[in-house]
């Protein structure tokens, strides 16, 4: 899978993605990531790519024309499945959507900043909208990290157990269960009996209980789908 981000702080995405099991993702080559500075494209000299609002009102917005350039420009070369928007009042991201994205093969991520980009590229380039959350951020650079570390980690070969993604929270309406390692007994708290007694169809049992009891207590909403 390829990503492009496109943003005008390109610094804060260095780090987020060159560890861990992004930096495995993308030495293995299941994943290429590219981020674009979106000054490349800027209408001056001076680097600007943002302007007044019409109408008035506090707040810079996103200029078309270097957003427009750019994406046009990085379409030449890709075709992209997706050409998605961070911002905070996109479709909330959960695992669903992030598992339908990881069956893409190129997308372009847009990240906006001070006041947002300007309605016409949204109408006429961006095919999704996203969020990560009810809050709102500085910019949509963490927001984008997020994504790609959401769609990354599900790409197959990234993760060195294929089954660990299976069994993360949310994958199947539940959140996963508790898990312990050693010591059995750390100042008296101890680990349950069952995850040591070698019976690996109640262990699954129990885990699955388990899940279930926390999902009704802490998340009754994903149970009814409403999520
Ligand atoms: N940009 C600013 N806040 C955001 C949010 N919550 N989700 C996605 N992009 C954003």
């Amino acid at each position: 899978m390829h990503i492009d981000i496109l943003t005008v702080l390109p610094e804060l995405l260095e780090s987020p993605l060159q560890h861990s099991i992004m930096k495995r993702a993308q030495e293995k080559g299941l994943l290429t990531v590219e981020v674009h500075p979106l000054r490349k494209w800027a209408v001056n000299e001076y680097g600007q790519v943002d302007d007044y609002q019409y109408g008035g009102g506090a707040g810079m917005v996103m200029m078309c024309e270097p957003l427009a350039k750019a994406i046009e420009e990085l379409s030449k070369e890709k075709s992209y499945d997706e050409i998605i928007y961070l911002t905070p009042d996109g479709e909330r991201l959960n695992q669903k959507t992030a598992n339908a994205l990881s069956l893409k093969e190129n997308l372009l991520l847009i990240c906006g900043h001070y006041k947002g980009i300007d309605e016409r590229i949204r109408q006429h380039f961006i095919t999704k909208e996203m969020s990560i959350g009810d809050y709102v951020l500085s910019g949509g650079e963490l927001p984008a990290a997020i994504l790609v570390d959401a769609i990354g980690r599900l790409l197959p070969g990234v993760l060195n157990d294929e089954t660990s993604a299976l069994t993360d929270s949310f994958q199947d309406n539940l959140l996963a269960p508790p898990v312990y390692t050693r010591p059995e007994d750390f100042r008296g708290w101890k680990v349950p009996e069952i995850l040591l007694s070698g019976d690996h169809k109640k262990i699954e049992e129990w885990r699955q209980e388990q899940s279930l009891q926390r999902t009704k207590e802490k998340r009754p909403d994903i149970l009814k789908g409403d999520e």
